[in-house]
């Protein structure tokens, strides 16, 4: 959601938290700042809107070897330079970054701060108030501290400095991410390791309920009594490369290119020396255990659990529920006897499937975490972890990451038929490589993409997709892309429901993609585009090799149909695409929207 960087070292500080903030931008970008301190005391920098505006409003005359820097995604308060971090103690003595949701701020400014004239209308401010409030009491920083941590109940990363110490970061963290990076001289905080790459590939975890003193040379990690914890180190895998633009003018362009060799990737880390799907037995077995499945996820994610259900289903024979993390913790179902838990997340922080998982451990079930970031809160969380080897994803509408969750969850359902011994009928990774291979041919077809998205969506307020079987998922996916980074008004629909309401929309001109990759609906799917083009509609059918007829405006290369999703959703990613960029959305940054969500 919002970012967190800090720099103590003996370089200037400003360019560090700059470079930092600008890789973390993707999480939150509506407003941003930075403090660095030196003998003089501290400087805060602090604007609405972009990175590159603070670049501009930071006195770069002003020399400093430490600081800390935040971008956000507002949460309490408008998005405005009051509300925006570092925010600071009434006497300006103390300086704070936080991530994430105070829950009992309400009560700490009653029962600690009804003297205290606030500056904004942040949760954040409460923390560094009564900060400043247990200092006046005990005298001693890393003990106030301490104390006010201690005090707060909620989600919290925390990065805060003392103008009367220029030799100290203090460091909190509690359900959102944080780290502390190692260096010869030098230490840096982040909030993902994305920021600091430049600087180090070497961390430090830091658990829920610990607090870190980060000075030049060392790094001390305590519990909230002051006891001190021994950590080890560990080297970061994502590769600086990766997380940089490159001659792509967005992300989103490159991670949705990048789809066929992720593919590639995750057949690769899935196959042993016999070719044969190699997964921890542990999660064989707990798939053989299960009596139920449910998934658990948002946004792009839950999307992707839906094709998961039909592939384990359909291989596994295990039933599947797919649920809305939101929506679970106050709506659970009747659970089953021996139920498993996938929860899906790229970012293995989202707060609402953290919410449930947290409560599915209370309740003692087992719990998968398929994820791209290892190491994440819901890996760490769950009983088992599997990677999704897709890299890191920066755009916030996700692409790679959709595709690779399918990809595991296939190879997921199969090795769990193998251990059933159901005989199925064709080689997942072998399909997997036709996959890939089909992806690529897509990806080097864009300017196609870009004139359908021209003729098609981006002049319109609105758009349908629809679709039947496990293209009425691609659809709902599809049209989440569209929305979300044009603003177009776009629904998916499952084909035959359309008339029960919806084809009311329909008018002259309005876009209605369909797709049709799947024999057995092949003929039903065409009677419904019949059904919208009969009222007017701008119909953009996009069918499969073997199933096209003379008048589809697109046909994707042929693959197994049940893996039709992987393929199918590119050009439903390339229209959206260019449709925002033909309409001049920031593509890679949509208004509202953050990367991860790590607030409920
Ligand atoms: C946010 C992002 C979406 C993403 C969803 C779930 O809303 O904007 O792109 O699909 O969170 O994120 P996760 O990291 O759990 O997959």
């Amino acid at each position: 959601m919002c970012g967190i960087v800090g720099y103590i070292g003996q370089n200037d500080t400003k360019e560090v938290l700059l470079n930092g903030l600008e890789k973390l931008e993707y999480r939150g970008y509506d407003s941003a700042g930075i403090a660095i301190e030196n003998e003089q005391g501290v400087n805060l920098f602090k604007v609405k809107g972009r990175i590159a505006a603070l670049r501009e409003k930071v006195d770069h005359n002003v020399s400093s070897t430490m600081g800390i820097g935040h971008t956000r995604w507002a949460t309490h308060g408008a998005p405005n330079v009051d509300n925006a971090h570092p925010h600071q103690s009434a006497s300006g003595r103390f300086t704070i970054v936080h991530n994430g949701v105070i829950e009992n701020y309400v009560e700490i400014r009653k029962e600690y701060l009804s003297d205290v004239t606030l500056k904004s209308d942040t949760d954040t401010e409460i923390v560094v108030q009564l900060i400043e409030k247990m200092h006046d009491e005990l005298q001693d920083t890393a003990k106030a501290f301490r104390k006010a941590v201690s005090l707060l109940t909620g989600s919290y990363a925390l990065a805060m400095i003392d103008a009367e110490d220029n030799e100290t970061i203090y460091v909190a963290k509690n359900k959102s991410p944080l780290l502390v990076g190692i260096g010869e001289g030098f230490n840096v905080v982040a909030s993902d390791a994305m920021a600091t790459l430049r600087e180090t590939d070497t961390y430090k975890e830091i658990r829920d309920k610990e607090i870190v003193i980060v000075r030049r040379d060392s790094v001390e990690i305590q519990l909230l009594d002051g006891t001190k914890v021994e950590r080890e180190t560990f080297k970061t895998e994502i590769d600086a490369a990766d997380t940089e633009k490159g001659t792509y003018d967005h992300f989103m362009l490159k991670e949705t290119d990048e789809q066929p060799f992720v593919i590639r990737k995750i057949i690769q880390h899935y196959q042993n020396e016999a070719e044969e799907i190699k997964m921890d037995p542990a999660i064989r077995n707990a798939m053989l255990d299960a009596d139920r499945i449910y998934i658990v996820a948002a946004g792009t994610s839950y999307n992707a659990g839906l094709v998961g259900k039909q592939f384990i289903e359909n291989l596994a024979k295990i039933p599947v529920e797919v649920h809305i993390a939101s929506e679970f913790s106050y709506n659970m179902p009747l659970l089953s006897e021996k139920p498993l838990f996938i929860f899906l997340s790229q970012s293995g922080e989202t707060a609402d499937s953290r919410a449930v998982l947290v409560q599915v451990k209370e309740l003692g079930h087992p719990a998968l975490t398929i994820t791209n970031v290892p190491g994440s809160t819901l890996s760490r969380e769950a009983d088992f972890t599997l990677p999704l080897y897709a890299g890191p994803e920066i755009a916030v509408a996700s692409t790679k990451a959709y595709t690779a969750q399918m990809a595991v969850m296939l190879l997921l359902a199969v090795d769990t038929a193998n251990g059933k011994e159901i005989k199925l009928d064709f080689n997942p990774l072998q399909e997997l490589a036709i996959v890939a291979n089909a992806m690529e041919v897509l990806t080097d077809q864009k300017e196609t993409f870009e004139t359908l998205a021209q003729n098609y969506l981006s002049e319109s307020r609105n758009a349908f997709f629809i679709g039947r079987g496990v293209d009425y998922f691609v659809c709902v996916e599809g049209s989440l892309k569209l929305k979300e980074i044009s603003y177009i008004q776009a629904e998916g629909f499952a084909g035959g429901e359309l008339k029960h309401g919806t084809i009311a929309l329909i008018e002259e001109g309005t876009p209605v993609i369909a797709l049709a990759t799947q024999s057995s609906v092949n003929h039903s799917i065409r009677g419904n585009v019949q059904e919208v083009n009969a009222r007017g509609a701008n119909t953009l059918l996009i069918s499969m090799k073997g199933l096209e007829h003379d008048e589809d405006a697109f046909v994707i290369p042929a693959v197994n149909e049940l893996l039709s999703p992987l393929v199918s959703v590119v050009p439903l990613q390339l229209l959206a695409y260019y449709a925002a960029v033909q309409r001049g959305a920031d593509v890679d940054k949509p208004r509202n929207l953050a990367k991860s969500v790590t607030v409920e």
